[in-house]
């Protein structure tokens, strides 16, 4: 398991390195691994635009789909209030595009989005082997 702790811009730029660690361990292929490490960078960026800090993990996972990379980024900052409109295309509260989250969807092969107001939010994304 790797971690990196997330507090200013410049440590997202570490993010891809751990994220293709973990893929080269895995086998992933380069574009999946690329997708991931785009999918990761974007997460983690959100937790400083929005969350202001936060943590990101990576771990290789073995399970009934197969053996992929699993990253979580998580923060305790105010939370996603609606989280059907994150998801969609051109939300932002932030004066973004609003692009951030449906592309890290699109990216990866499983998604999951845990969030509550004032306590803070989780995402999970997996990419398995092909
Ligand atoms: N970690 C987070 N903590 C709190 N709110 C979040 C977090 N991540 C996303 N959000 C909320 O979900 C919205 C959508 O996120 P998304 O990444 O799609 O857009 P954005 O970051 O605002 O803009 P873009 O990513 O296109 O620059 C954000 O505007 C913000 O309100
Ligand atoms: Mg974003």
């Amino acid at each position: 398991m790797r971690e990196l702790s997330l507090r200013e811009w410049e440590d997202a730029w570490a993010v891809p390195g751990v994220v293709g660690e973990a893929a080269e361990e895995a086998g992933l292929g380069r574009l999946e691994a690329m997708s991931l490490a785009t999918a990761a960078v974007e997460l983690a960026n959100n937790v400083l635009v929005h969350a202001g800090s936060g943590f990101l993990r990576v771990r290789v996972v073995r399970n009934e789909s197969g053996t992929g990379v699993e990253v979580t980024v998580t923060d305790s900052g105010p939370g996603i209030a609606d989280q059907d409109a994150a998801l969609s295309e051109g939300a932002s509260t932030a004066g973004g595009l609003g692009v951030g989250l449906p592309g890290v969807r699109r990216l990866v092969d499983e998604f999951y989005l845990f969030s509550e107001k004032g306590v803070g939010t989780t995402v999970v994304v997996r990419k398995y082997v092909r």
